[in-house]
């Protein structure tokens, strides 16, 4: 299995994680909730253990709760949620309740939310790190947004972990942040890794190229996935889905090799043509 490293702690992770927006926000409904039992046990079955999640999500932090109630307790969860509300008064009720919401002891990292209040929030965070009530701090962006700030949080306050847009298309983040977060000793959490279906849409038509075997990847969403965590500085991805078939293919990309740097100029270059 491949995992790589948080720098803070050397504490080892699965380079594969799991995303919850829109996936998992789906309410009270009991059919779909069974669903997603069954796509989170197969996350854990196949060695996952990083969930992302947030209270922006609706009710994806229920579900997830609902979900980890009905699966063995042995299941090696990271817990990795956020805050985000303008207020941090507000913060600590909204962390208790996602706490509450997913009937864990604490969370393994809590980030800001889209930068949202983020020194307030993140002197709250110090605060419950200190106090063990949660394990490393963190900070969210996506969509290639607000890059030039985040950039400057990183470079003043202490954080353990960084959340941004990275992909085989989205790779702005090559530029500035992911060498500085590597700098810095950050982890590295790659959100929207498919950009939304829109990789799929894209490329799916095509035909694998000859070197996905040379990677052991058996399909597209396998080569987006080891692009993104064969960057030396990226720690792991979190794609979301809501079936079980793709949690499998998914989960594939925790297995076999990486590429190298001249591959990843290769599958760059090849995606680019297609
Ligand atoms: N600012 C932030 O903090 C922020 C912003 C954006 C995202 N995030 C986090 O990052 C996670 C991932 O990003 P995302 O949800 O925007 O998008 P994503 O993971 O790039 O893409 C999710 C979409 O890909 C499809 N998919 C997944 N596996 C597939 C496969 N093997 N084959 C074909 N289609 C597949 C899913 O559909 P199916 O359900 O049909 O599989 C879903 O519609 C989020 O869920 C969230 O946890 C954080």
């Amino acid at each position: 299995m491949l995992t790589k490293a948080i720098p803070a702690s050397g504490e080892a992770l699965p380079v594969i994680g799991m995303g919850s927006w829109i996936t998992f926000n789906v309410g009270d409904d009991a059919g779909l909730r069974a669903q997603r039992v069954d796509v989170l046990r197969a996350f854990f079955d196949a060695g996952g253990a990083v969930i992302d999640s947030s209270p922006m999500y609706g009710t994806s932090e229920e579900v997830i709760g609902h979900c980890l109630a009905r699966i063995e307790s042995s299941r090696p969860l990271f817990a990795a949620t956020k805050v985000w509300t303008p207020l941090q008064m507000f913060g600590p009720g909204q962390m208790e309740d996602s706490r509450a919401y997913w009937g864990i002891e604490r969370f393994d990292l809590m980030q800001v939310h889209n930068l949202l209040n983020w020194d307030g929030h993140l002197e709250t965070l110090r605060e419950d790190k200190a106090a063990g009530r949660i394990r490393y701090i963190g900070i969210t962006t996506s969509h290639g947004r607000r890059h030039r700030e985040l950039e400057r949080i990183m470079l003043q306050e202490p954080l353990d972990a960084v959340q941004l847009t990275y992909n085989i298309v989205d790779r702005e983040a090559e530029r500035r942040l992911l060498p500085l977060a590597a700098e810095r000793g950050l982890a590295v959490i790659a959100n929207r890794p498919f950009r939304r279906k829109q990789l799929f849409t894209l490329l799916a038509r095509h035909p694998l190229p000859g070197w996905a075997a040379e990677i052991d990847c058996t399909c597209w969403a396998q080569v987006f996935l080891k692009f993104i965590v064969s960057h030396p500085a990226v720690t792991c991805a979190i794609p979301a889905t809501s079936r079980v078939d793709h949690m499998q293919e998914n989960m594939g990309a925790l297995y076999g090799r990486l590429p190298d740097a001249a591959l990843r100029a290769r599958m760059v270059r090849d995606v680019e043509d297609l």
